[in-house]
């Protein structure tokens, strides 16, 4: 007997203290009627026109009419009070906030409420996220920290069993993956492109398998998936929230509008027509909708009356079965059907609602506060390991509490589908965006701790946050000062230090106290200009570190007073005869002669040459036309003709250039500029561009593309990673499953960019990382595209009513600036590189700034200048996503293969590594594989079987000795012990 099996006998035998909560729980059904499942709920966003807090508290009902703990307030007694009710409940975050108000007895009640499976927890993440801006390591987190609290809080009944993504705005193939991977039986979601729902009702597939990995063998990532009928909203005219206006159920005879027949038989119609679409003798309806539920009494009430009055009808023969029940509930009723379902492999981007509206403005919207997220996690990655590595006195020591938790919960509500995806008003961006900050505070005070405890010195630590503009006073101001870089990868790393200064010359030295090279370059007016008057370095200096993994490496800068003028040659074009050009080792870029643009890169290795023509252009948003009234906005992109403007047909550039790097400047106008940039050993070149305040006094609003022209023969493909993981092919004007229609021939073809997006013939690969996610494509073959930045002057009516102008504090429109990485590569080689140089942008060095000479913590014992958490660099397919602390006791280690089946002759193998053998800071003294959540033993994981039964079970392995498969990820909880614990007296 298969040991998933003999667990659910087990279960079954023993009744436990948990009753009947899950599967057992489920309301009897029909057999041979059409069983209705009426599923009550509520969609409570976790900030979009008000903040998370408004809409927990109701605040602010002048913008709308939303108070999450009302709904939890007035559902509670309906359930109490009748055992046949119902009710789903799916953001932790505002659970987590109401839970905290309630009295014992109140707890008490609601765990009772949740052990009978009369209160459900579906999905159980911190928020519902967004799936087409979000990275998959944020994902992963913020799943984490809402399924734990369940967890810890309902113990296994609080445990979802379906997973519920019932608004984002398509839906990203990872996200099935990930859900899969957690334990998640089923999926239930409400939006898909309208051509694709019409298709599936037609061939009766609104439910079926998605297979949600090409790498992973089945059923790892195998998730059933259902559409929902109707979004996610009730059948038309049956709905009875406060916030509705249709008619309650009025059923006295002798009182004024009697109306039970006819609402029966819109019901029944609703029902049949319903049916239509689906395969078995189950169909679910969504009674709810936002924040419904606030008097709950009206909702339930009316279904009551509905139940009552639409089953009577079965003893005049109707085969209607109306009934309170749950998504998963109708999940197992489908399970049990028995039936087998068609396969879906791609994923089901982009989403539109109508011919011109395609929504794949979102994956662009708000660009600034899209890199400060990712740039959150990284830094939240940073603190989750160094409170681990360094232990308790991260959190109390000397320089206060230090706290991972705020940044946590910050990331998480993020991650929501109206907040990273930039579909929020701006008063509640800016919410986003002040808990974040708040989040990174508590995290610079643990890192502060960490790090002075891990160095055995108590330093004066600066985190300089503006480094992009080039301003961090302690490196402007000083003569000398150390750099702290730590390195948050499981491998060392090569990084180049850029950092604000004011001399012109410095002595920079290695851990080891070896002087290396290093250049000062002048600050660039484009800087300057961004910057305005919050610095006034005159330069940048240059110098490259090496960093050991999952550790620091202290390097010193001294200003070498009288110094000659810094060795950087400065030339305009103007100066130089020829084309302009600039290389390294690995590539040379060359640049037209006449318009300045990139035109040619060469991969100097490989042999590669590919003209290469890189500009930046706009899209004029439509404000609405004849066609249709729909304008490009905060979720929609329409341009106003398939044809972009260029910003600069030429552009004036100069050449900074010296041992460490070679950079061409180039202006495309006040408001777009560009540096193109390669650093000394590096495998591919860095496109920074600096774009806005975008102009709309010519009351135009424009959406900024970079573009890359290549005579590659693509024949209509190009790909993009999801969710910075897995790559997907795309076809211009194609789609996996259906014949499509193309109405929109540039938004149409747009898809979310999370980390990469490539073009490719046989030989050649142009690849193209981002540094947050963008909206990309390849409008004609050979082409490449990301959008960086909007500025729009219409609202595109899904209800956010503002249109996304990002005015900044001083009026003018926001300033965004941006890196692109530009590889050129053998096609079957690139893998090699895009996929380890992806992590490294993700989980990038985090620096800390430092005047020197503190106080050291023990007399005669040097302060450490370099450390590692790891005796070995892990091999380089596996990478080290997770080091954080889950409680008290344990750790959650979590791993990852890194590279897709196929993908690389290299890398592509398994590869096992031993946990014990890698890490020199602490010794494991208990192991236990996890779901990839964390908070379910994996071997206690029993998913519903929906394809023929898996493989054989694996034999039990050697618990640190870990072997991962393609695109793997493992999850461990561990426990550890510091040695300087266990070895002081
Ligand atoms: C730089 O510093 C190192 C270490 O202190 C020293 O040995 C070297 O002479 C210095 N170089 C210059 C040019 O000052
Ligand atoms: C920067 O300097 C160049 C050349 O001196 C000039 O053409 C350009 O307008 C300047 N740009 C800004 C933003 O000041
Ligand atoms: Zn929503």
């Amino acid at each position: 007997m298969a040991p998933a099996m003999l667990l659910l006998l087990l279960s079954l035998l023993s009744p436990g203290v948990s009753g009947a909560c899950g599967y057992k729980s489920c309301p009897a059904t029909k057999p041979g009627l059409l069983n209705v499942h009426l599923v009550p709920h509520t969609h409570n966003d976790v900030g979009w026109l008000k903040t998370v807090d408004q809409y927990f508290y109701g605040a602010q009902s002048s913008i709308q009419q939303a108070g999450v703990q009302y709904i939890l307030d007035s559902v509670i007694p309906q359930l109490l009070a009748d055992p046949s009710k119902r009710f789903i409940y799916v953001e932790v975050a505002f659970f987590y906030r109401w839970w905290n108000q309630q009295s014992q007895g109140m707890r008490q009640a609601v765990k009772q409420l949740v052990n009978d499976g009369r209160l459900e927890f579906i999905n159980g993440g911190w928020c519902m996220n967004d799936e087409g801006t979000t990275h998959y390591s944020a994902i992963i987190d913020q799943m984490t920290l809402g399924l734990q609290f369940l967890q810890e809080t309902f113990g296994d009944c609080g445990r979802p069993r379906v997973a519920w993504h019932i608004d984002p705005f398509g839906h990203s193939r990872e996200q099935a993956s990930l859900f899969a991977q957690m334990g998640f039986d089923g999926y239930f979601f409400g939006r898909l492109d309208y051509q694709d729902k019409e298709n599936r009702q037609k061939l009766r597939e609104m439910e079926f398998i998605w297979r949600a990995s090409a790498s992973l063998q089945p059923p790892a990532a195998d998730l059933f998936t259902g559409v929902l009928p109707n979004g996610y909203n009730p059948p038309a005219s049956l709905c009875w929230d406060g916030l509705c206006s249709d008619d309650p159920v009025m059923d006295d005879t002798s009182l004024e509008d009697y109306n039970v027949d006819a609402v029966v038989s819109r019901f029944l119609d609703a029902a049949y027509s319903q049916a239509r679409f689906y395969r078995t003798d189950h169909i679910i309806m969504t009674m709810g909708s936002d924040f419904h539920y606030e008097n709950a009494q009206l909702w339930y009430k009316n279904l009551d009356k509905l139940i009552h009055y639409v089953n009577l009808q079965q003893s005049n023969g109707s085969n209607v079965n109306v009934l309170y029940s749950t998504p998963s509930c109708y999940l197992s009723q489908l399970h049990q059907a028995n039936l087998s379902w068609s396969l879906k492999r791609q994923d089901f981007f982009p989403y539109a609602d109508g011919e011109h509206q395609f929504w794949t403005g979102y994956f662009t919207s708000r660009p600034a506060f899209k890199r400060y997220e990712r740039r959150s996690n990284n830094f939240l990655q940073v603190c989750n390991q160094l409170e681990v590595l360094a232990g308790s006195v991260s959190r109390e020591g000397p320089y206060g509490k230090g706290d991972s938790s705020l940044l946590k919960r910050a990331m998480a509500v993020a991650q929501h589908h109206d907040a990273v995806s930039g579909t929020e008003k701006q008063h509640v961006a800016n919410d986003y965006s002040k808990r974040l900050a708040a989040g990174w505070d508590a995290c610079q005070v643990l890192v502060s701790n960490a790090l002075a405890s891990l160095m055995g010195s108590k330093e004066d630590f600066v985190f300089c946050n503006k480094l992009n503009i080039s301003v961090c006073p302690p490196t402007e101001i000083s003569s000398r000062f150390q750099v702290i870089l730590y390195n948050p990868l499981g491998r060392s790393v090569c990084w180049n230090v850029r950092l604000p200064v004011s001399g012109v010359a410095y002595n920079v030295t290695d851990p080891g106290g070896q002087m290396v090279p290093s250049e000062v370059v002048p600050v660039s007016n484009f800087t300057r200009a961004v910057r305005c008057d919050q610095g006034n370095a005159s330069g940048e200096l240059i110098f490259q570190a090496s960093v050991p993994a999952l550790g620091f490496s202290i390097y010193s800068a001294v200003n070498l007073p009288g110094a000659p003028r810094c060795s950087s040659r400065l030339r305009t074009r103007k100066e130089r005869r020829g084309s302009l050009q600039i290389q390294n080792e690995h590539l040379r870029l060359v640049f037209d002669p006449v318009t300045g643009l990139l035109s040619q890169i060469q991969n100097l290795e490989k042999r590669i040459n590919l003209p290469v023509t890189q500009s930046f252009h706009w899209y004029n948003a439509s404000p609405g036309n004849f066609e249709s009234i729909q304008a490009s906005g905060a979720y929609i992109f329409r341009p106003n003709g398939s044809e972009p403007f260029p910003i600069a047909k030429a552009v004036h550039t100069h050449l900074v250039q010296n041992r460490l790097v070679q950079e061409v400047y180039q202006n495309f106008s006040p408001w777009c500029s560009q540096v193109v940039r390669l650093y000394a050993g590096q495998t591919f070149a860095e496109l920074e561009w600096t774009v806005g305040p975008i102009p709309i006094n010519d009351s135009q609003g424009k959406e900024i593309i970079t573009r890359f022209e290549t005579p590659l023969e693509t024949k209509g493909y190009f790909y993009t990673d999801s969710n910075g993981r897995e790559i997907l092919e795309r076809r211009r004007n194609s789609r996996e499953t259906w014949e499509l229609n193309q109405t929109e021939p540039v938004s149409g073809n747009y898809y979310p960019v999370n980390s990469r997006i490539y073009i490719k013939d046989n030989k050649v690969q142009l690849t193209v990382l981002t540094d947050r996610s963008q909206g990309g494509s390849s409008i004609a073959d050979g082409s490449l595209e990301l959008m960086l930045h909007r500025r729009l002057l219409f609202d595109d009516h899904r209800g956010v009513a503002e249109p996304l102008l990002e005015s900044g504090d001083d009026g003018e429109g926001l300033v965004v600036r941006g890196k692109h990485l530009l590889f050129l590569e053998n096609t079957e080689s690139s893998a090699d590189l895009h996929r380890l140089q992806a992590q490294q942008e993700f989980m990038a060095i985090q620096m800390v700034l430092a005047p020197g000479g503190g106080e050291p913590c023990k007399k005669r014992t040097p302060p450490r200048k370099e450390f590692s958490a790891l005796k070995e660099d892990l091999p380089p397919n596996v990478h080290l996503l997770t080091l954080a602390q889950r409680d008290e006791q344990s750790v959650i280690v979590r791993l990852e293969h890194q590279f897709a089946s196929a993908e690389s002759a290299k890398y592509s193998q398994p590869v096992t590594v031993n946990l014990q053998d890698h890490f020199s800071s602490f010794t494991f003294t208990a192991i236990e594989e996890m779901s990839l959540d964390s908070n379910q033993r994996r071997d206690c994981m029993s998913r519903l079987q929906w394809t023929p039964a898996p493989d054989a079970a694996d034999p039990q392995p050697d618990p640190t000795a870990i072997t991962l498969e393609p695109m793997q990820i493992r999850t461990f909880l561990v426990s550890l012990r510091h040695p300087k614990s266990s070895s002081h007296h």
